[in-house]
C-alpha cells in the first residue's frame, strides 16, 4: 500500500494548502462544524482576526507588559487575519506562508495595510530573518497542520529571530494519528461489511486514507508532545512565561498555547546552515 502511494508520490503539506488557497482560502483557514469549508464574509472573517488578537494582547500584557512592540512575525499567515489585526499594535507586521496562493491573497487582500508584509517561505527554517529581528512571534492553527519532524526544526528558528525580552507564542497539539484514528473507527454500514474481519477492513482503509490525503487537497493534523516541546524550547535559548490549555485544533487529543520568552542573556543559536551550502540568499530574493 506505502509502494503504491509513494508511486502517486505524496503531496508534501504545503501543497495542499496551495489547492486549498487557491479554492476557498477563507474557509479552508475557518472551517466549520465537522471541517465544513463555509463561504465566509469577508469583514466577518477579518473580524475574528480582530477579536483573537484582542485576546491575545491581553495574556501578552499581562505576561510581559514591557515587551516592545516594534516588529511582530505571523508563522503560517494566510490570508493575513492576524497580521492585519496585529498590525493596529505593531509598528511592523510580517506575514510568512509556505502557499503561493496564501501570500497572493495576502498581499491583494492587504494593499492598504502599510505595516504589514507578506514572504512565501517553503524551507524548514525562517533563514529569511535575521536572528533577534522580532519582538513577537505568533502562531495558531498552524503548526499543527505541519509534519511533527519539521515543526521540530521551527521551534529553535522561533526562538533565534526572538529579540532579547521578546515574547514567542504558538499554539499545538499532542501527537494526533489521524490514519490510526481512520483505520481503528468502528465498522458501520451493511451487515457484510460489520461482518469482515478486522484484518480486512484496516489494511483497506489504510490504502484508501493514503488514496484520500495524496491525491485530495485535505489537512492533514500532526502534534508533538509537551515534554518534547518544553525540550526544544529550553534548547534553544527560550525561556517558558506559561503553557495553557488550548483546543483550538478539535477535542481528539489535548493541546496547548506555549508562551516563551528569550532570557536576558543567552548564546545566540546560529541560523541553521543551507542546505546546499550556498550562503544563505538576501530575505528580499526569497520574498516573492
Ligand atoms: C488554518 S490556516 C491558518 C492561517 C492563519 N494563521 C490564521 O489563523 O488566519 C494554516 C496556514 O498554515 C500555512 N502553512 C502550512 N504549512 C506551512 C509552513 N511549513 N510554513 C508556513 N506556513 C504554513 C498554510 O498555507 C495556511 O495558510
Amino acid at each position: 500500500m506505502r509502494g503504491l502511494a509513494r508511486l502517486i508520490g505524496r503531496k508534501p503539506v504545503e501543497r495542499h494548502w496551495d489547492t486549498l488557497g487557491a479554492r476557498n482560502a477563507y474557509g479552508a483557514i475557518l472551517t466549520g462544524e465537522g471541517g465544513a469549508v463555509p463561504e465566509w464574509d469577508a469583514d466577518a472573517f477579518f473580524a475574528t482576526g480582530r477579536a483573537d488578537v484582542e485576546r491575545f494582547m491581553a495574556d501578552l500584557l499581562r505576561l510581559a507588559p514591557d515587551v516592545p512592540r516594534r516588529r511582530a512575525l505571523d508563522f503560517g499567515c494566510g490570508v493575513g487575519r492576524i497580521t492585519r489585526a496585529l498590525s493596529d499594535h505593531f509598528a511592523e507586521v510580517a506575514g510568512v506562508d509556505a502557499a503561493p496562493s496564501m501570500v497572493e491573497r495576502a498581499r491583494a487582500l492587504n494593499q492598504s495595510q502599510t505595516r504589514c508584509t507578506f514572504a512565501l517561505n517553503r524551507e524548514p527554517n525562517l533563514r529569511l530573518f535575521d536572528t533577534a529581528r522580532f519582538d513577537v512571534v505568533y502562531s495558531r492553527l498552524v503548526l499543527q497542520h505541519i509534519e511533527s519532524q519539521v515543526v521540530r526544526r521551527y521551534i529553535p528558528e522561533f526562538v533565534r529571530v526572538l529579540g532579547p525580552g521578546g515574547v514567542l507564542m504558538f499554539q499545538l497539539p499532542e501527537p494526533v494519528n489521524a490514519e490510526q484514528a481512520f483505520c481503528e473507527a468502528p465498522v458501520t454500514g451493511n451487515a457484510f461489511k460489520r461482518w469482515l474481519p478486522a484484518s480486512m477492513i484496516r489494511p483497506w482503509r489504510r490504502f484508501k486514507y493514503r488514496l484520500i490525503v495524496d491525491l485530495s487537497a485535505r489537512m492533514e493534523m500532526f502534534g508533538v508532545s509537551r515534554d518534547e516541546v518544553l525540550s526544544l524550547v529550553a534548547g534553544a535559548g527560550g525561556r517558558i512565561l506559561e503553557v495553557q490549555p488550548d483546543q483550538s485544533h478539535g477535542q481528539d487529543v489535548p493541546g496547548y498555547a506555549y508562551w516563551v520568552t528569550t532570557g536576558e542573556h543567552r548564546d545566540w543559536p546560529a541560523p541553521p546552515a543551507p542546505r546546499t551550502g550556498r550562503p544563505p540568499e538576501p530575505a528580499s530574493r526569497l520574498a516573492v
